[in-house]
């Protein structure tokens, strides 16, 4: 069989998006409920078959935490890949990733792939793309802007009905999506990056992104 293609893979985002899990997830198909902060970086390998050839991830799993922020650039450079996460449950972690979009177009390899990725998909209801009302019945779709900040207590919001799969199940309730699918897409297509939703605890999507990455590298 051939020599594996190595690919040296960076992932990025704010602190508790779920960037660890993810690697945890793709390296050894587990999670972790509490995991505890990265601190400085971690490193980690993992191989992935992609029809006739072998990739080899190089990862560089970083700390989300703002002390570290100034570490970044020692492992998105020379990158091939970098993984931008941010959290649906929480519009600021998006403001985060573009940050991260930003520096990384300026100061990465020229022909980064660059991924972002919505984690903890799992935390909304399986029917919800777009932003929600916690408790509501249906999901509509209200205008932009008119979304107030829901109470972000999940012991507060009311939640009873239906639901055999996802947050429920596990008698943790539903949350608020913060992020809709159509504005994550929307920007990733603007900014040119691949786009993706996952759930690192139920490993919903998270073999996608490796894979979608592989495909887009040059590999000869
Ligand atoms: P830093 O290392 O501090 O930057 O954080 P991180 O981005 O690596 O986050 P980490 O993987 O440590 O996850 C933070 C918390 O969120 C942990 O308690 C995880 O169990 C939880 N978590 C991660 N991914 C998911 C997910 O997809 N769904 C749910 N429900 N929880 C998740
Ligand atoms: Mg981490």
């Amino acid at each position: 069989t051939a020599k594996p293609i190595q690919v040296k893979l960076v992932l990025l985002g704010e602190a508790a998006v779920g960037k660890s899990s993810l690697v945890l997830r793709f390296s050894s198909n587990e999670f972790q409920d509490n995991k505890e902060p990265t601190i400085g970086a971690a490193f980690v390998t993992q191989k992935c078959r992609l029809e006739d050839k072998v990739i080899k991830f190089e990862i560089w799993d970083t700390a989300g935490q703002e002390r570290f922020y100034s570490l970044a650039p020692m492992y998105y450079r020379n990158a091939h890949a970098a993984v931008v996460v941010f959290d649906v449950t929480r519009a600021s972690s998006l403001e985060r990733a573009k940050s991260w979009v930003k520096e990384l177009q300026r100061q990465a390899n020229l022909n980064v792939v660059i991924a972002l990725v919505g984690n903890k998909l799992d935390l909304v209801r399986p029917s919800s793309t777009g932003v929600e009302t916690a408790g509501e019945e249906e999901v509509t779709s209200p205008e932009q802007g008119e979304t107030e900040a829901e109470d972000m207590n999940p012991d507060k919001s009311p939640s009873s009905e239906s639901g055999s799969e996802g947050a429920e199940s596990a008698n943790v309730e539903y949350r608020p999506r913060q992020v809709t699918t159509e504005e994550g897409e929307a920007y990733a297509a603007e900014a040119g990056l691949l786009y993706f939703e996952t759930s690192a605890k139920t490993g919903e999507g998270v073999q996608q992104v490796f894979i979608e990455i592989a495909k887009k590298l040059p590999t000869d």
